[in-house]
């Protein structure tokens, strides 16, 4: 079961030998930038070199169409020099490599392993290419689920790693599994995040969540409105009042298979906004049809529970998502209305298009039920995030230091950058009313970021390690990066989010 594959993704294998219609490989510039030949490069890569076409740096490819029938093509792929080479140029040069395969009708693809293994040296030899097929996989996604016509944009069938050596057949059998199941839910988080709010409702998503969960073996516990009114997710509730359509909780629990009572426990917590509309507090309608995101937090994380559970985590993962919808009507929470909390305390609602935390707060407080070692939550929370880091970092905050560590570490290794703001007690002052314990938004423009943040802060129990990523500024429209779509959910942070609950230790 945890290698059925959610998408259509072309097939990755490895053999001895290759049969297929072109021939990859990967080539290192030296110190000066130079392509450095040996007397066991093709002629046609002497021959690139010397009419100064190709000269692998980074990101360059070239391909050559066999002159007989039964001649393979040839591409050579540029990684730039292996000084300055990082898991990012390699990833981001699978993406481009894509590009080239599909617009040269490439069907069946061979990657030459063994001069690769030459070339790189053995150290880290196996994450540079899992980063390059990674990037390879990520550039093919398309979301044409409702185009009368879909729009298929290549030819590809299959890719061989191909390599004769024997020792290598377990890594690179690992690394295929490991590439196959990163690329198969990062497009499921970019398939639900992309998907209209007609279709993406609450309840989809919940519908959804059950059968996934029963695909890979995860516990799935799902509560509509009545249940989450027994259990005062009262804060939570007001955010779906305005909306015809039912909101849901869900819990998905997944367990090792082996040393399950010893095993550290990780909630992941997300935000899932099907369509926000800012409520009562409308949004202008400029990108407005960009709201149809505000459900990426819970998207990503779902990405990044099933990327954990099919990659055999060791950890022990409790998901939570909060699904509703933001809408005006006749239901709908009003500005100045004050809320009981699910840990009881109360909020004054200054505008409802800041609903994301109150969403958060009630899910957060029934996370920390299952007593989680660590518990992290992310959200597209303010637009203010852009404000604040444009479209290159997402905000961390951190309640513990070595916590934020572990994040910025796992964040370098995948290139889904975090920058650290601060959790200081006193932005709380600006969310202080004489009407309630607190205020959901201070109707002030500066540091928005971290406010919501504080806010969510209060909802952490004593003791409880815990982490939030906003990335509302990240969710979509992340094509300056060759491996995201131009438009649409990029799916960024799955991957993060799934090595760090693999890493926590
Ligand atoms: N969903 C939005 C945040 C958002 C904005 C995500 C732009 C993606 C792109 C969130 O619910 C919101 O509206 N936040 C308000 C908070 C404010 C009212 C305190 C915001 O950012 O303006
Ligand atoms: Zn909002
Ligand atoms: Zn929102």
């Amino acid at each position: 079961m945890k290698n059925k594959m959610i998408h259509e993704l072309f097939q990755l294998s490895h053999a001895k030998t290759f049969e297929g219609d072109t021939l990859l490989s990967l080539h290192f510039q030296n110190d000066k930038k130079e392509l450095a030949l040996n007397s066991q490069s093709p002629t046609e890569l002497h021959d690139l070199v010397k009419h100064g076409v190709f000269n692998a740096a980074a990101k360059s490819t070239s391909f050559i169409r066999a002159s007989y029938i039964d001649k393979i093509n040839l591409l050579f792929v540029g990684l730039g020099a292996k000084k300055d080479s990082s898991f990012e140029t390699a990833r981001q040069t699978g993406a481009v490599t894509f590009t080239k395969v599909s617009s040269e009708k490439v069907k069946a693809l061979g990657i030459d392993v063994d001069s690769f293994l030459k070339a790189s040296g053995k150290e880290h030899a196996a994450e540079v290419l899992c980063a390059f097929l990674e990037g390879f996989y990520l550039a093919s996604y398309t979301y044409d689920k409702h185009k009368t016509t879909p729009k298929h944009n290549h030819k590809l069938k299959s890719i061989t790693l191909v390599s004769s050596d024997k020792k290598n057949d377990n890594w690179l059998n690992e690394l295929a599994h490991k590439v196959l199941v990163t690329a198969d839910c990062t497009f499921l988080t970019r398939d639900l995040s992309n998907e209209p709010s007609n279709f993406g409702t609450p309840e989809y998503y919940a519908n959804t969540l059950a059968k996934l969960s029963k695909d890979y073996g995860l516990k799935c516990k799902i509560m509509n409105e009545a249940a989450c009114k027994k259990e005062n997710m009262n804060l939570f509730l007001s955010v779906g009042n305005g909306s015809t359509r039912e909101s849901y909780v869900v819990v998905m629990e997944y367990t090792p298979k082996t040393g399950a009572k010893t095993a550290k426990t990780v909630s992941l917590v997300g935000k899932g906004v099907t369509f926000d509309s800012g409520g009562i507090s409308i949004k202008p309608s400029m990108k407005m049809e960009d709201m149809k995101h505000d459900m990426t937090g819970a998207a990503t994380m779902i990405g990044a529970t099933l990327m954990a559970a099919r990659l055999e985590a060791k950890q022990k993962i409790i998901t939570v998502l909060g699904f509703c919808e933001n809408m005006p009507g006749n239901n709908a929470t009003q500005p100045g209305n004050v809320i009981t909390t699910r840990n009881g305390k109360t909020v004054e609602i200054i505008n409802t298009d800041a609903e994301g935390r109150l969403v958060l707060a009630d899910i957060l407080d029934l996370a920390q039920d299952y007593k989680p070692d660590v518990m992290v939550n992310t959200a597209t929370l303010t637009g203010a995030s852009t404000v604040a880091l444009g479209k290159l970092a997402s905000a961390l905050f951190a309640n513990d230091e070595k916590l934020a560590q572990q994040f910025i570490e796992v964040s370098c290794k995948t290139e889904e950058r975090l920058w650290k703001l601060p959790l200081w007690d006193e932005y709380f002052d600006d969310l202080k009313t004489p009407y309630a314990d607190m205020a959901n938004s201070a109707n002030d423009a500066a540091g928005g970021t971290i406010r919501g943040a504080i806010f969510l802060k209060q909802f952490i129990k004593e003791g409880q390690k815990w982490a939030h990523i906003d990335l509302a500024n990240r969710a979509y429209d992340q094509g300056f990066l060759p491996y995201n779509p131009r438009k649409g959910s990029s799916g960024v942070y799955v991957r993060t989010f799934a090595e760090f609950v693999m890493n926590y230790r």
